[in-house]
C-alpha cells in the first residue's frame, strides 16, 4: 500500500504483511473522507486568520486558499487523489495543497495541530448533519398533525391499548399526537446537543495552546460558532457533544421505534386496522397472502445501530486520559452512522404515513369489543354515589358473567343492567358507544374531540414557529 517514497509509518520492522495490517487498521481515510468539506472550511478560517494577525503573508494565504479552492473542485468532481498512505483526510488535504501550491502549503499548519483540527471538523460536520435531522424531524412533526387533522372528521376511534390489552377507546388522532409530542420532546434534545456543542476548538492546538500570536475569536466567528472553548486541554480531550448527539439520535430512533412497531402490530391480520401502502412492504415469495412490513421492520431494528452508537462511545470515551488520545478516531463511524440511520428513518417514516390506508370500521368494532368500554360503566355508577371500588366490582361481575357467556357489554338490556345494580338507568345505555366514550374524556390532555382538536391547533402554532 505505501508508496515509494510516501510517508511509511512502519517502516520494516514486523514482515511486510504485519506491517500492511498495522497501517490499515492506523488508517481512518476510508470513512474521515466525509469531513472533507469541514476540514476545507476549518482550514480556511485558520489561514486568513494567520494573515489577520501577520503570521502568514498575504500573497502565501492567497496562495493556500487558491490551493484549497482547487481541492473543493477535485474533490467535488471526484478527481482527487485519495491517498491511503496519508492516514486521513486532514493528511491527505494537507499533502495535496503542498503539491498544488508548493512549500508554501507547507505553512497551513502553523499554529495547529491535527488534534484541535479534527475536533473542529467532527463540530461542523455535526451541526450540518443535524441540521438536517431538525429539517427531517419538523417535516414529520407536519405529517403527523395534519394525519392528526385528517382523521378527525369525522373522528376514526380505535382501541387503546395498556399491556396490549383493549384499555379503553381513543381517537386515531389522539395517537397520532401521542408521537407528535414525543418528535417535539426529540427536537428539543437535538437542538440542547447543538447548543452545548457551538464553540470552537481550533487554536487548542495539540492540547496545550500555541506559542503564536492567534486570534482565537476571529476564526470562532468565521466559522459561525458563538465563540471558541475555554481550556485547551478540554477541547481536544472531550467528546461529550458526540455523546449527547448520538443519546438525542437513540432516543429519536426508539420514538420512531414504536411507531414502526405498532404499524407492522395493526397492519398484521390479527388486527387488521391498517393497510401499508406497496413499495414500503413486499409480497412473500412463497406465501401469497402476504405483505411483509418491511421498511417499518428496519427502523424498528436500526434502533440497534443507534443505540449501539451511544454504547460504542460511552465506551470508547470511560476511562480515557486527557488529553487527545488515539482512540478518539473511534468516534467518527457510530456518528456517521447513527446520523444516516437516524435522518432516513425520519424522512421513510414522513413518507409512508400519508399513504397508509385505515380501516375505520375494523378499528371501531376492535374498539367496542374486548369490553374496552367497561371504565365508562364504572364511571357511571361512581357519577351516580357508589365508592369506585365498589362500581368496579359490580362492572367486574358483569363483564365475567358476559365472558362465560360469549356476550359483550352491546348485547346488555337495561333490566339485565339493573338485576346488577339499581343505580342503572336508561342514560347508562347510552354510554355504551364508542363515541360516547371518548367524547366524555373532556379533560385536558384527553381524547375527547374537542380537546384533540385544540392540541391540533396549538401544534401547527409551535411548527409555524420552528418552522420560521
Ligand atoms: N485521524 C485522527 C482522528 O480522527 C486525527 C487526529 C490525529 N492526531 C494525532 N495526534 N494522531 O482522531
Amino acid at each position: 500500500m505505501a508508496e515509494e517514497g510516501s510517508k511509511k509509518l512502519w517502516g520494516g520492522r514486523f514482515s511486510e504483511e504485519t506491517d500492511l495490517l498495522a497501517e490499515t487498521f492506523n488508517n481512518s481515510l476510508d470513512f474521515d473522507k466525509r469531513l472533507w468539506r469541514e476540514d476545507l472550511d476549518g482550514s480556511r478560517a485558520h489561514v486568513r486568520m494567520l494573515a489577520k494577525q501577520g503570521i502568514l503573508a498575504e500573497n502565501e494565504v492567497r496562495d493556500i486558499l487558491g490551493g484549497l479552492d482547487r481541492i473543493e473542485t477535485e474533490i467535488e468532481t471526484g478527481k482527487f487523489p485519495w491517498r491511503p498512505e496519508y492516514e486521513d483526510v486532514h493528511m491527505n488535504i494537507e499533502a495535496r495543497l503542498t503539491e498544488l501550491v508548493g512549500e508554501v502549503g507547507g505553512k497551513l499548519h502553523t499554529a495547529r495541530s491535527r488534534n484541535d483540527q479534527v475536533a473542529t471538523d467532527l463540530r461542523l460536520w455535526l451541526r450540518r448533519a443535524l441540521t438536517d435531522a431538525l429539517e427531517a424531524q419538523h417535516e414529520l412533526a407536519q405529517t403527523l398533525v395534519a394525519e392528526a387533522e385528517r382523521h378527525l372528521e369525522p373522528p376514526l376511534i380505535m382501541p387503546g391499548y395498556t399491556h396490549l390489552q383493549r384499555a379503553q377507546p381513543v381517537l386515531l388522532s389522539h395517537w397520532f399526537m401521542a408521537y407528535y409530542e414525543m418528535l417535539s420532546r426529540d427536537t428539543t434534545r437535538v437542538l440542547d446537543a447543538l447548543f452545548r456543542m457551538d464553540e470552537s476548538p481550533l487554536g487548542s492546538a495539540a492540547l496545550a495552546g500555541t506559542s503564536f500570536p492567534i486570534d482565537r475569536h476571529f476564526v470562532a466567528a468565521q466559522l459561525g460558532f458563538l465563540g471558541p472553548t475555554r481550556n485547551s486541554i478540554d477541547a481536544v480531550a472531550s467528546r461529550d457533544f458526540v455523546l449527547e448527539v448520538l443519546g438525542a439520535v437513540a432516543i429519536g430512533q426508539l420514538t420512531l421505534s414504536r411507531m414502526a412497531e405498532e404499524l407492522v402490530l395493526y397492519s398484521s391480520f390479527e388486527f387488521g386496522f391498517v393497510t401499508l401502502p406497496d413499495g414500503f412492504a413486499t409480497g412473500s415469495s412463497i406465501m401469497p397472502q402476504k405483505k411483509n412490513p418491511d421498511i417499518p421492520e428496519l427502523i424498528r431494528a436500526k434502533t440497534g445501530r443507534t443505540t449501539g452508537a451511544l454504547i460504542t462511545m460511552f465506551t470508547v470515551v470511560k476511562g480515557l486520559p486527557l488529553a487527545y488520545n488515539k482512540d478518539l478516531q473511534e468516534d467518527k463511524e457510530p456518528v456517521f452512522d447513527a446520523l444516516d440511520t437516524y435522518t432516513s428513518s425520519l424522512r421513510l417514516m414522513k413518507a409512508m404515513l400519508p399513504e397508509l390506508e385505515w380501516h375505520p370500521e375494523v378499528m371501531r368494532r376492535a374498539a367496542a369489543g374486548g369490553f374496552a368500554l367497561a371504565t365508562d360503566l364504572a364511571d357511571y355508577l361512581a357519577r351516580k354515589g357508589l365508592p369506585f371500588r365498589q362500581a368496579h366490582a359490580v362492572v367486574g361481575r358483569i363483564v365475567r358473567r358476559l365472558q362465560e357467556e360469549g356476550r359483550d357489554l352491546s348485547d346488555l338490556s337495561l333490566e339485565e343492567l339493573r338485576s346488577f345494580d339499581s343505580l342503572f338507568d336508561q342514560d347508562a345505555l347510552d354510554l355504551l358507544s364508542v363515541s360516547g366514550s371518548v367524547a366524555s374524556r373532556n379533560v385536558y390532555g384527553g381524547t375527547s374531540p374537542e380537546q384533540v382538536r385544540a392540541r391540533i391547533a396549538e401544534a401547527w402554532e409551535e411548527l409555524e414557529e420552528d418552522g420560521s
